[in-house]
């Protein structure tokens, strides 16, 4: 199996208040996108990456791989999905692909054993599969004003994390659709389920943060510091 890494990377991360997009800001004098490629590319199985930036993207081009396989560049979109399916329609086309796994740029703290984990298991599933966490807290549901409606049975939430992992083919038919559907697509997997199909969740950890406030940074550098895998 070709298996292709896409990282959607053409935000421009508002909320972290920050002077560059979030992808950009750097841990141990890298980008938090360098981190977040080098994790994947270094899976055996993963044979490239497509990583896709906005077409008035300044920082990109400065960047070095240490690795010697290729890191494709694509034109991302308006929204998350629409990178993602640029990423996968170049990883189709020109790579060949007939996997894709997807990881967004702002996940840095990735622990190469959940990623193998996510490969193995996902590799067997035709509707592909997620690195996910059940979720801890106990969890409420909010009336409209702010008062608590009602407790959520926590034992059947997860947290979707990236990597999530589909047979390319099915992931692109799948954004295609659902976006010209006007469905709600915040991640990958929920194009899969809009087509009726059940992705599996692969339990990862929850140290596999996305940056999206400033304090992430900070945490992901502490992370990133320990021996997690
Ligand atoms: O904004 P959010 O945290 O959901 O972004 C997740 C990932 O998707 C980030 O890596 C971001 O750069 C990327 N993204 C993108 N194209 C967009 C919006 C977000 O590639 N239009």
């Amino acid at each position: 199996a070709n298996l292709v890494a896409v990282i959607p990377a053409a935000g421009v991360g508002s909320r972290m208040q920050a002077d560059c997009p979030k992808q950009y800001l750097t841990i141990d004098a890298q980008p938090v996108l360098w981190h977040s490629v080098m994790k994947v590319l270094a899976h055996p199985q993963v044979t490239r990456a497509v990583v896709a930036v906005s077409a008035t993207d300044p920082y990109i081009a400065d960047i070095q791989w240490p690795t010697d396989k290729p890191v494709d560049l694509v034109h991302g979109g308006k929204e998350r999905a629409d990178s993602v399916l640029a990423g996968i329609r170049h990883a189709i086309e020109q790579c060949n692909a007939d996997w894709v796994l997807v990881h967004d740029a702002a996940r840095p703290c990735l622990r190469a054993a959940d990623l193998s984990q996510l490969i193995a298991t996902t590799l067997n599933a035709n509707q592909g599969g997620i690195l996910a966490v059940p979720v801890r807290d106990t969890m409420k549901r909010a009336t409209g004003s702010r008062q608590i409606a009602q407790t959520v049975d926590r034992n059947a939430l997860w947290h979707a994390q990236t990597p999530q992992m589909f047979p390319a083919v099915l992931l692109a038919d799948a954004l295609t659709q659902a976006l010209a559907a006007g469905a709600t697509v915040t991640d990958e997997a929920s194009a899969i389920e809009w087509l009726g199909q059940q992705p599996l969740l692969v339990e990862g950890h929850a140290d596999n943060i996305k940056i999206t406030h400033p304090e992430d940074l900070a945490l992901a550098r502490f992370y990133l510091t320990q021996e997690l895998s």
